[in-house]
């Protein structure tokens, strides 16, 4: 599971992705609070505790990356981990950019980094995320994202409305990107 190849020289490390001068790297220990803020203040993604960001920025490094403005700031990050049991896939916990931030490629750039990053260490040739199905701007991502990789979408619903313990969640739509290649 851990044999694999070399991740391209520039997503290593904290690559500059962009002349506007942030950065995409690796979460640091000290960034859990700030990706909590961002997640509150999208205003669409779930919230989960201050505690849950503190702790993957910890143990969940590997498989999620940050955007840092020229002042090393988090203005985006993207959340993952690989499934338990079927280690080639990246399951897309979370990706948020600060209002201010968007529209410039930040989260695709994300993405795109995350993913050939994990795929120097293991075998990765998928990428899910759940969808809600007003999110349009997730749609686009996403499948903007599988057609730069060449990969096809598929769609089922995974977590329907009536799963969640308090109404008027809506259905989580679980987007399979697949097959990827690196
Ligand atoms: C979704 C989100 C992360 C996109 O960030 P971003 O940095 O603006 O996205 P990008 O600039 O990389 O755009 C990626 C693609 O999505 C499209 N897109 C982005 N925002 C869009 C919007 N509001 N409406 C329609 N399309 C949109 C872009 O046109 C682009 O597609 P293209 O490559 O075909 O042109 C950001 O809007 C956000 O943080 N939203 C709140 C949190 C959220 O909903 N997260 C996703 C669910 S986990």
């Amino acid at each position: 599971m851990t044999t694999a190849h070399t991740a391209p020289e520039h997503v290593r490390d904290e690559a500059p992705v962009s002349a506007r001068g942030w950065t995409i790297g690796r979460p640091r220990a000290g960034d859990g609070a700030q990706l909590w803020r961002l997640a509150r203040e999208s205003e669409t993604l779930d919230v989960n505790s201050s505690y849950s960001y503190l702790l993957w920025c910890r143990d969940f490094a590997d498989t999620s990356a940050v955007a840092r403005d020229a002042d090393g700031r988090p203005v985006g990050f993207v959340t993952g981990y690989l499934r338990p049991d079927a280690p080639g896939t990246l399951l897309v916990w979370q990706v948020a950019v600060d209002a201010a931030h968007r529209g410039r490629g930040i989260a695709g750039a994300l993405l795109d980094h995350l993913s050939e990053r994990v795929a120097g260490t293991y075998p990765l040739d998928a990428v899910e995320t759940t969808i809600t199905p007003d999110n349009l701007a997730s749609e686009r991502l996403f499948g903007a994202y599988a057609r730069r990789h060449g990969a096809r979408v598929s769609r089922t619903v995974l977590l329907p409305s009536g799963a969640f313990p308090t109404p008027g969640h809506e259905a989580e739509v679980l987007h399979r990107i697949a097959p990827l290649a690196f």
